[in-house]
């Protein structure tokens, strides 16, 4: 039986602006991306015995995530076998590093890995002509750039990805907080706090791009964004005391990553990562606090 590992990131967003909600139900977003040294790790086994997908979750709060049809990663599986035309026969196995409902596409990311696995069994030679970044945003909007990994640019609803110039390497804490936020709530609390308003289309700051190329993080911190941070505060408001440690204890930037209830904040170098760290988790504000390092690459083969 042939079997494929594949190395997949966590991401937050630098940038995340949210534009008016479109007659599809999505909101139009202007986004940049940035991955992160979080990893999920995915082992795709081609059985070939007529059973469909099989799912198997390990490692950390790997309680949480659903095994069957409702986990992304299993439908992944079922749209691969389609657009590669092959019995899906995968037995999947995947172990936790991202925080999970985090706000930081953990369920996107093994949706992607499955992708990436699945082209490498099925099509090693790239040569069957699956855009698979097409195919990724069939599965929701975050999927496309689990695949690309790096700084990138999205928008649509996410999906359209275009990688960022980008120098150096940033430093992140990220406090996992207590509890979920469910990302469809976050986005219809955001439309009830807008209700009255003209949402203008959404556009990304170009200092936050500027930043990034430069590798400047006093820069890169100061111009960190999100319009679903209200929400997510407005559903949880221990996050604002949470964010607010960030510069009483030297962090460049805080910010609630994607829909929550995760917050990163970034910081200048590993000791300043260190010292943050420690003051989070004396706090009692979060369940548990990480450090990390950004950008690394997408979906990877690990050999
Ligand atoms: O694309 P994904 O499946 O991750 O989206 C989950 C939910 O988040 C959508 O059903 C929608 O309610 C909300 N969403 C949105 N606008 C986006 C992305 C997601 O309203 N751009």
């Amino acid at each position: 039986m042939a079997s494929v590992r594949v190395r997949v990131p966590a991401k937050v967003n630098l940038s995340l602006a949210v534009g008016p909600l479109r007659p599809d139900g999505f909101h139009e977003l202007a986004t940049v991306y940035q991955a992160l040294s979080l990893y999920d790790e995915v082992e795709v086994t081609d059985r070939s015995d007529g059973r469909g997908p099989v799912l198997a979750v390990g490692g950390r709060e790997s309680d949480t995530v659903p095994s069957g049809e409702g986990n992304l990663a299993w439908q992944a599986a079922v749209l691969a076998g389609k657009v590669f035309a092959r019995e899906p026969d995968l037995t999947i196995s995947i172990d936790k590093g991202i925080p999970v409902a985090a706000g930081m596409a953990g369920g996107s990311a093994d949706a992607a890995a499955v992708l990436r696995a699945t082209s490498q069994l099925w099509d090693p030679e790239g040569t069957g002509d699956v855009e698979l970044l097409e195919v990724a945003a069939r599965l929701g909007s975050d999927v496309p750039f689990a695949l690309l990994g790096g700084t990138a640019v999205g928008s649509g609803r996410g999906e359209v990805v275009t990688s960022a110039m980008g120098s150096g390497t940033f430093h992140w804490v990220l406090a996992l907080s207590e509890g979920q936020l469910a990302t469809p709530t976050v986005y219809r609390t955001l439309d009830e706090l807008r209700e009255g308003e003209v949402v203008p289309p959404p556009h990304v700051d170009p200092a936050v791009l500027l930043a990034v190329r430069t590798g400047d993080a006093a820069a890169l911190g100061a111009a960190l964004a999100n319009d679903m941070q209200a929400a997510a505060v407005a559903l949880m408001p221990v996050l604002e005391m949470l964010l607010d440690l960030g510069p009483e204890h030297g962090a460049l930037g805080s910010i609630v990553s994607g829909s929550g209830p995760t917050c990163a904040f970034l910081v200048a170098d590993e000791d300043a990562a260190l010292e943050l760290a420690v003051a989070l988790s004396a706090s009692g504000l979060c369940r548990a606090v990480r450090r990390a390092v950004g950008p690394v690459p997408g979906a990877t083969v690990v050999e």
